[in-house]
């Protein structure tokens, strides 16, 4: 495992764009794993103003979103559609049929998870996958309690992810209780992973995410068991230059 420390948000950024431009540019077909969330915007911005330099071709990526919420359409502006729309997929030049985000208001949403799951599966599983880290450790929505040996499923979000979550809705919406996000395996199978970590409380998740014991406790601690982690922290993420 990799762990860089940058020195404010924007350098994670920038450093988080430049892995994947190398990535995309070594191999322009490559299979791309993708968060949504505060953390990977800057990322976003990098990425699109590479392309609009012309440096970075975004015709034969395929991507997998981590995740959706469920009852959630993809054009409302809570959804992670939405926001992958808003913040890459609507501004370089990838194919819509190569874009694939689960389906949170699909007819038959194991089936939706079943074929997510094929999808992957037919293109040779995923490269590069990058990831956010909830407050509570969680990857996808892979919440504290999940099992290892999960790929997408459908989870019930823990109050604290619904907090968290709160600040993306006006006051008075629902928040989703519920979501499709990719297991814990089908993370652990991709090649390379990203993992961007910026945020004042999330210090001390981190510490027990890369030092502490491997516990579905806490999700992302099953990283420590990949092969291929970088890990970008911001160190604003401060209790965690603390430690
Ligand atoms: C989003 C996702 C989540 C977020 C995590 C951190 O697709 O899967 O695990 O990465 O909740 O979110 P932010 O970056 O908003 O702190």
């Amino acid at each position: 495992m990799k762990i860089v420390i940058t020195e404010n948000y924007q350098q994670l950024s920038q450093q988080a764009a430049r892995i994947v431009a190398k990535a995309i540019l070594a191999n322009p077909g490559l299979v791309l794993g993708l968060a949504t969330g505060d953390t990977p915007r800057g990322m976003y911005r990098y990425l699109v103003a590479f392309y609009r330099e012309g440096l970075l071709d975004f015709s034969q990526i395929t991507s997998f979103n981590l995740d959706e919420y469920v009852g959630i359409d993809p054009h409302d502006p809570h959804s992670y559609h939405f926001y992958m729309q808003e913040n890459l997929m609507g501004q370089v030049n990838i194919p819509p049929e190569n874009v694939h985000i689960p389906l949170g208001v699909a007819a038959d949403l194991l089936e939706e998870c079943r074929q997510f799951e094929q999808a992957i599966e037919r293109v040779g599983g995923i490269e590069l996958q990058v990831l956010g880290l909830g407050e509570n450790g969680h990857i996808g929505f892979n919440e504290p309690g999940a099992d290892w040996g999960s790929t997408t499923h459908l989870v019930e979000l823990t109050e604290e992810t619904r907090r968290a979550n709160s600040r993306f809705f006006s006051p008075g919406e629902e928040i989703p209780k519920k979501a499709l996000t990719m297991g814990i395996k089908t993370i652990m199978q991709a090649s390379q992973i990203l993992l961007l970590v910026s945020g004042e409380r999330k210090g001390v998740t981190l510490a027990e995410v890369l030092f502490g014991p491997v516990t579905p406790r806490v999700p992302a601690s099953v990283l420590q068991l990949h092969p291929k982690v970088t890990v970008l922290v911001d160190q604003n993420t401060t209790q965690f230059r603390q430690i």
